[in-house]
């Protein structure tokens, strides 16, 4: 049995404020994982909020090394030493507007992995992929770019995202059956490796969950909980989708 996650993913949002927030409001899961991704700046705030629970806190991206003349940047290590325990790589904003390659995605991978923290591969097509029959081989070389970089590929301890880039942000969400097809297709590419991962690999759905249409998409066999962007900013309706997966 899974054990089914809700992850908030912050982006470029945020502030002190919403960190002591969500620190009152948040209802502390029973049954689930509750992941959030903050900016860099407020990772130490929100780390410090919930030491005593069972959230855990991660970075939205980091560069593929440990420490050095990469100036702006932070490293997986650095995420560890403050507290955090998880991070995003190859979110599709990362990927279309900040230049993340296959290639660059895969080092950050291997970098997180490295550092000890749990790394959310976040894989998804675009609209055209979709609409041109290629949704599944955009998917699969994602996956592949990372599993080749991989001295030693391995799900265990680690976590999928799959974000059709078409419902990231657009409220429109990608049906349940959709979702699905999709995320029972990337179950079967990581078993082809005969791991016996399988079974334990958690895959999480992102793009334009909400309270309303959680209770839906979770309910399928192979989406083990969420990703949440803009949703993910309002606890009230965050709380709701938590309350909708547990139930
Ligand atoms: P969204 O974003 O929920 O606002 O669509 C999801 C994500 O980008 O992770």
């Amino acid at each position: 049995m899974r054990k089914p996650v809700v992850a908030a993913n912050w982006k470029m949002n945020g502030s002190l404020e919403l960190c002591e927030h969500f620190s009152c409001e948040l209802v502390r899961p029973e049954a689930s994982d509750v992941w959030i991704f903050p900016t860099a700046l407020h990772l130490r705030s929100l780390v410090d909020s919930f030491r005593e629970s069972d959230i855990a806190i991660g970075a939205q991206n980091v560069w593929c090394e440990p420490e050095g003349a990469f100036t702006g940047e932070i490293s997986a290590r650095m995420v560890k030493n403050l507290g955090g325990q998880l991070a995003l790589v190859g979110h599709s904003e990362r990927r279309a507007m900040f230049g993340d390659s296959d290639t660059v995605v895969a080092r950050k991978f291997k970098s997180i992995a490295d550092a000890g923290l749990m790394p959310v591969l976040c894989v998804g097509e675009t609209l055209e992929e979709r609409e041109s029959d290629s949704a599944f081989e955009a998917v699969q070389r994602q996956l592949n770019a990372v599993e080749e970089a991989w001295d030693c590929p391995d799900y265990s301890h680690k976590v999928i995202a799959y974000e059709p880039v078409w419902a990231i942000g657009t409220g429109k969400a990608a049906t349940a059956e959709i979702a699905q097809e999709m995320q029972g297709l990337i179950r079967d590419h990581v078993d082809r490796r005969d791991s016996g991962e399988r079974e334990e690999l958690r895959i999480l759905y992102g793009g334009s969950v909400k309270a309303s249409n959680a209770a839906e998409l979770i309910v399928q066999n192979d989406i083990d909980g969420f990703l949440v962007g803009g949703a993910s900013l309002d606890v009230d309706e965050f709380n709701e989708i938590c309350e909708a997966v547990k139930s």
